[in-house]
């Protein structure tokens, strides 16, 4: 994922100010996690939970030799079911994570073991898409039907593909107080140097999930081919435009509640 279109624009909203201590659910290759790392400075930790092993080693040897190897550890485990030790619950000034519940059976139950991991006062951090608001324009033909089958392709394995909108319902269901949302722009238009990557990026997602779509029959390969070719030719319009913001919000544990 490209820095300036989306990391940066995620650290600002998150405001960090040194010397937090993090976890973070669903950590991938640790891009993230590495600059929360360096936001929270050498005084910060942050620990990235990931499910799966080849993101882990990946992960870790992003951070092999360098300084952030003494303030990030890795460890595999599944945010439905977080592998922490038992001082480490109640423990975390933030529980933070991005492009994961979109990809889980029961996004509401990885939210209460976050809202577990954090300290009276701590703060959870949910990032999440929500499909409908993906918009190109001018609409590229035969757009429509191949996002429709890509969203109707996260039910077919239990998951939700407008999971962003019911963040704050999440935090509220896991007893904490939302405090803050807003969209996190994902977009880009014609002339703007990151425009490609994101639209080059959307085609890689339906092109990763093309398998799926084709076996549940939620598209005939001629519509797929059709709506993929569509976007290759709206990429290079003058005007084309991407609008897309990810859904981010931020709730709080009760200052009074037990740890755990
Ligand atoms: C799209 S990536 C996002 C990575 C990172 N959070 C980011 O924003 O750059 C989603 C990650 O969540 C992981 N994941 C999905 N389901 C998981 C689960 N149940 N437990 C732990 N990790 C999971 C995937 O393996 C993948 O690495």
């Amino acid at each position: 994922m490209n820095d300036r279109l989306l990391n940066q624009a995620c650290l600002k909203e998150l405001n960090l100010t040194g010397g937090e201590r993090i976890l973070d659910v669903g950590s991938g290759l640790g891009q993230f996690t590495r600059l929360m790392a360096q936001a929270a400075g050498p005084a910060g930790r942050v620990l990235g939970i990931e499910r799966d092993p080849g993101q882990i080693s990946g992960a870790r040897e992003l951070i092999a030799g360098s300084a952030l190897e003494s303030n990030i550890a890795f460890r595999n485990g599944d945010a439905m079911d977080l592998p922490l030790e038992a001082g480490e619950w109640g423990s975390f000034d933030l529980a933070h994570s991005r492009f994961v519940l979109e990809h889980v059976p029961e996004p509401g139950k990885v939210v209460a073991h976050m809202a577990k991991a954090v300290r009276p006062g701590g703060r959870v951090v949910l990032a999440d898409d929500d499909h409908a608001q993906f918009t190109p324009y001018p609409a590229p033909p035969g757009f429509h039907t191949i996002w429709d089958a890509y969203c109707r392709s996260y039910d077919r394995i239990g998951c939700d593909a407008f999971v962003g909108r019911r963040l704050t319902t999440f935090l509220v269901e896991a007893g904490l107080k939302p405090r803050r949302n807003t969209l996190v722009f994902f977009g880009g238009c014609a002339g703007d140097e990151v425009f490609e990557i994101a639209a080059l990026n959307i085609i890689k997602i339906l092109e990763g999930a093309r398998e799926l779509m084709l076996e549940h029959r939620l598209i005939s390969s001629e519509n797929y081919e059709a709506g993929i070719a569509g976007l290759h030719r709206w990429m290079t319009l003058p005007d084309a435009a991407l609008w897309y913001g990810m859904n981010w919000v931020e709730g709080f544990k009760d200052k009074g509640k037990d740890k755990g």
